[in-house]
């Protein structure tokens, strides 16, 4: 169900990032998680573990690097032609015209070409680098332990792995370019300064321990907010991921008033956060500049003080390009008192996707493989006990089933037969005890091999928004013949010769398109194309009326032959034709034998058959 969500979540968002951008940064740029890492006093460390993904293009790093040095060099050339053109152009006279459109137009040429290419290689990079980490998470989550899925919420991955990559990239890259300018044109800029003035110039420096404590008070605090924005922003989040899931209940029930004023107070808290961050935001540029301001104010008076005084060279021509760069300094230095705002918001968005890698273990497995498996499965002495405060739902189960045998698995709601099932293809660990198929423990087994094995219809059917035929052969090499034989054994093939486009019509979320039973018979028609040595049946004919299911439950039973089979019903048409029935009762199994035998007996097995159904309970 969560991954089906996630799919459709992400095909549902895809227009949301037709967003103009400041809208886009304003809505996703603070969002997001729990404060999982504090912020980590080395920056530059922090920094390496998004090398792997933002580092690796090292030649195009260059490029930009060159060209926005090119770019930050020609910043101080525009002053330091003031000085030429007002000391030799108009006091002396001896500037030939021409050349003061020939280098004005060639100045702002290679700015402009520098600009260009420095743009462009770092939206390579920012996009190079999204891609590989995007790609790197999403077949994390493919392999991920399946604790992984009640830890997060399919909104919560989602936000990660669309969004916060995507904000945090964007954000982050920019940033360090425009460090990377910014710092140049700073540099190149000063040492103009010192090179015409150095005694002014030193004045300038002497603003920098006000203007970095200022950026790191403020920055800590706009790390702290940001990281209770990405938390309030998946409540948000989840909110609507439940009500899109639940839309028909919620409207049954009337709970829409209830759910919206969740929505609101969730809202409230995420509107709260986004102030706060402004405050914390906008307040760093007026207070970083009035310290910039104040050195700026000295620097001038001490330059006037200076001329005043006739210090020695001083011409117009070299006062009105000091004054000038000066000036030029005002821009970089107000965009680098804000860069680390993108920074800290960038970081703390990519770190949400680094620490998802972490996070996400690997399902653990062994190494063995086989073309096919025997089919024999045997619990030894197994306890599931899903947390500390419950009840464990399944009790010292031991159970052998035989090559080819089919075992039928009866018993109330909740007595534990989905999770004895679920245990082989490793959906839920033992507590305690061993599963062994073949006689080699599951853990053993290669995942991907294991799961090879096993043909499964569960209780809750989902399909993949794709075709029909797509979902037949989920995972496999598609056999038009062979897909068609499938849906004819799951008495589906009528209805698909209907739809539109026979088997390549897509079916919709979760095939929302097909009818309950139509659904499941789609299930039977997966499993029967998988032809695994292993089957199981849970509950896999329970929306099929009498009729279609006496037609499924031929091709079924053409199915179980010659393979290990577990069902779990409730029909008696289904447990009459199992060579075995194992009854379970809380988490235990309390009678096993041959139908006719136990039913003989008069014990829980006939108890269950006379009231006529087994697993009654509303879900
Ligand atoms: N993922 C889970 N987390 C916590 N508890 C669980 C989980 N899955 C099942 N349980 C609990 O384990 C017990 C057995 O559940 P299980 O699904 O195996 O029952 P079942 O016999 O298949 O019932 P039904 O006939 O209703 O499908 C139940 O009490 C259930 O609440
Ligand atoms: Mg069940």
């Amino acid at each position: 169900m969560t991954i089906e969500f996630m799919k459709n979540v992400i095909v549902h968002r895809r227009n949301d990032f037709s967003l103009d951008k400041t809208a886009f940064l304003t809505i996703h740029g603070m969002s997001q998680n729990p404060a999982q890492s504090p912020p980590a006093a080395n920056i530059r460390e922090r920094l390496r573990r998004l090398t792997p993904y933002f580092g690796s293009q090292k030649g195009i790093w260059a490029v930009a690097v060159l060209a926005t040095l090119v770019g930050a060099l020609t910043e101080p050339m525009i002053p330091a032609l003031f000085q030429p053109l007002l000391d030799k152009g108009f006091s002396e006279n001896k500037l030939p015209l021409w050349i003061i459109p020939a280098v004005v137009v060639g100045l702002f040429a290679v700015r402009g070409l520098a600009n260009f290419v420095a743009q462009y290689a770092l939206s390579r990079i920012t996009n190079d680098g999204m891609e590989k980490l995007r790609s790197r998470l999403f077949s994390q989550l493919m392999k991920a332990d399946l604790s992984l899925f009640s830890k997060q919420s399919a909104s919560t991955l989602s936000n990660t792995i669309v969004y916060e990559v995507q904000t945090g990239a964007a954000q982050l890259v920019t940033a360090v370019i425009a460090l990377t300018r910014d710092g140049f044109t700073l540099i190149a800029l000063l040492s103009y300064l010192m090179w015409l003035n150095w005694k002014l110039t030193l004045l300038v420096f002497t603003v920098a321990p006000g203007l970095s404590w200022i950026m790191k008070a403020l920055s800590r605090r706009l790390y702290k907010l940001t990281k209770e924005s990405q938390n309030a922003t998946d409540n948000l989040a989840y909110v609507v991921e439940e009500n899109v899931l639940a839309h028909r209940v919620v409207r049954l029930q009337g709970g829409q008033e209830h759910q919206v004023a969740r929505f609101k107070q969730l809202a409230l808290v995420l509107r709260r956060l986004a102030l706060k961050s402004t405050v914390a935001s906008a307040a760093m540029t007026p207070l970083t500049q009035m310290v910039a301001a104040l050195s700026l104010s000295m620097v001038l008076v001490m330059a006037l003080y200076q001329s005043q005084n006739g210090a020695s060279g001083a011409t117009v021509g070299g006062f009105v390009a000091f004054i000038t760069a000066m000036l030029m300094l005002i821009a970089p230095i107000k965009r680098l008192t804000e860069i680390s705002n993108p920074i800290t918001r960038g970081l703390a968005a990519l770190e949400r996707g680094l620490n998802l890698i972490d996070d996400a273990q690997e399902e653990t497995q062994g190494r063995h493989t086989t073309a096919r498996a025997q089919g024999a499965v045997t619990w030894s002495d197994v306890r599931v006990q899903f947390s500390a405060d419950t009840q464990p739902a399944l009790i010292g189960i031991s159970l052998h089933v035989k090559p080819g045998e089919t075992v039928a698995l009866v018993g109330t709601s909740g007595a534990g037969k989905s999770t004895l099932v679920q245990l082989l293809p490793r959906f839920v660990q033992p507590s305690a005890g061993t599963v062994a198929l073949d006689g080699i423990p599951l853990e053993d087994w290669s995942l991907s091999n294991l799961r090879e094995q096993i043909a499964m219809v569960s209780q809750d059917v989902i399909m993949l928004n794709d075709t029909v035929a797509a979902n037949v052969c989920l995972g496999q090499n598609a056999d038009r013949a062979r897909i068609q034989a499938s849906l004819e054994a799951a008495n589906l093939w009528a209805h698909v010769q209907q739809m539109p486009q026979g088997m390549d019509t897509v079916l919709g979320h979760n095939a929302s398109e097909l009818s309950g039973g139509q659904r499941q018979r789609l299930a039977i028609a997966r499993a029967v194309y998988k032809d695994a040595p292993l089957l199981i049946l849970d509950e896999a004919t329970s929306a099929l009326d009498n009729e279609s299911e006496r037609s499924v439950q031929e091709a079924l039973q053409k199915l179980m032959q010659g393979r290990t089979t577990l069902i779990v019903a409730h029909r008696l048409s289904t447990i009459e034709h199992a060579d075995r029935v194992v009854v379970m009762e809380k988490g235990q199994v309390v009678e096993q034998g041959a139908p006719a035998e136990l039913l003989a007996r008069g014990g829980a097995y006939a108890r269950l058959h006379h009231r006529g159904e087994w697993a009654s309970e509303p879900r």
